[in-house]
């Protein structure tokens, strides 16, 4: 077995971004809380300590998307792999802990030898994710820290010939896009994609208000620390002064959009300064910094998506206990 990362090479080299900042995350955070709706892009809420508080998220009670995502892999494994045309080498987009793809790669570690491809930009899960997953027989896992498409394109470079690519984008990821956005980013994935590839979809369908209003403000407050770990982070790294205590987590629901939003909100009028990103903010009391939407679906939108990004779609399975399906598509 060979397990190796592939560092992304901005980390080692000195990067001048385009604004002038120091880091595209300082240029993010300046352009998101100048808008007249305060907002920050979500996938800055992933870093170490991010990480490891969604990883505790995914075990609340209320917050049901995660088992069932792994219910469905682990019961239909077999069956999914069973429909791929074979060989395939799998790249997985945000590979997390590993933990739910393991039923995936040893349904298919039994009839070929595989490579498995993980595409995260964090780090640490790149490394967690291998530690569980090395033990798997017939299995060569190699990692690349990068942005998901820039990852798959580097993926695709990697393919052998006569072998087809498998997709692996699971745990309802693609809900933190706005509609417009999945559908672009779906089409801009299957355009890296030879036709007879596949990917695997994991989509959170609609529920109750009442049951995402618990699982985006669980009791316990895990969901709280995740978002507030937002602006702790910007503390961090880059030098800001936000007084945590300040600020509330809300979740909304958009009924509109068919999302449910992480905001967090300012309990006061105050004046926070990020000298990184050269800025001093207001806030008024009361007003939000948006952080995260995650939209949910209909079972029957997921293949009108999938067919408008070129795909068809083969199979799906849904959750006896979550509402949540398995979408199998293929590359037309
Ligand atoms: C990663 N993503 C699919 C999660 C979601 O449900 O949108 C992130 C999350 N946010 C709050 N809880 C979990």
């Amino acid at each position: 077995m060979l397990v190796h990362a592939i560092n992304n090479a901005a980390n080692n080299a000195t990067y001048q971004f385009p604004s002038g900042f120091t880091s595209g995350f300082a240029a993010d955070v300046r352009a998101g809380l100048t808008r007249k709706q305060k907002e920050l892009p979500s996938k800055y809420l992933y870093d170490d300590v991010g990480s490891a508080l969604f990883e505790v998220i995914s075990h609340l009670p209320e917050y049901g998307l995660t088992r069932a995502d792994e219910r469905l892999l682990q019961r239909h494994a077999s069956e999914i792999v069973a429909r791929l045309d074979a060989p395939v080498a799998v790249a997985e987009l945000g590979s997390g802990s590993g933990k739910k793809t393991r039923w995936i790669l040893e349904a298919l570690s039994r009839w070929q030898r595989t490579f498995y491809y993980p595409v995260e930009i964090s780090r640490s899960a790149l490394v967690m994710c291998e530690r569980e997953l090395s033990d798997i027989d017939s299995i060569s896992i190699v990692g690349f820290e990068r942005e998901y498409l820039d990852g798959l394109v580097e993926v695709a470079a990697h393919r052998q010939r006569h072998q087809h690519l498998f997709v692996l984008f699971l745990g309802s990821t693609i809900g933190n896009f706005d509609r417009p956005a999945a559908v672009k980013f779906l089409a801009e994935l299957r355009r890296i994609l030879e036709p007879g590839d596949s990917l695997l979809l994991g989509t959170d369908l609609e529920k109750s208000s009442a049951q995402l209003l618990s699982a985006y403000d669980d009791p316990v407050g895990v969901t709280a620390a995740f978002n507030l770990n937002l602006l702790a982070r910007i503390n961090r790294e880059l030098d800001a002064d936000f007084d945590l205590s300040q600020f509330g987590h809300i979740a909304r629901i958009n009924r509109e959009a068919r999302s449910v939003e992480m905001h967090l909100q300012s309990k006061r009028r105050q004046t926070v300064h990020i000298p990184a990103s050269d800025l001093r903010v207001d806030f008024l009391e009361g007003e939000t910094i948006w952080t995260e939407s995650s939209h949910k679906y209909s079972a029957e939108e997921v293949f009108q998506m999938a067919s408008t990004a070129g795909f068809r779609c083969d199979a799906q399975w849904i959750d006896d206990q979550w509402p949540f399906a398995e979408n199998l598509l293929t590359a037309v």
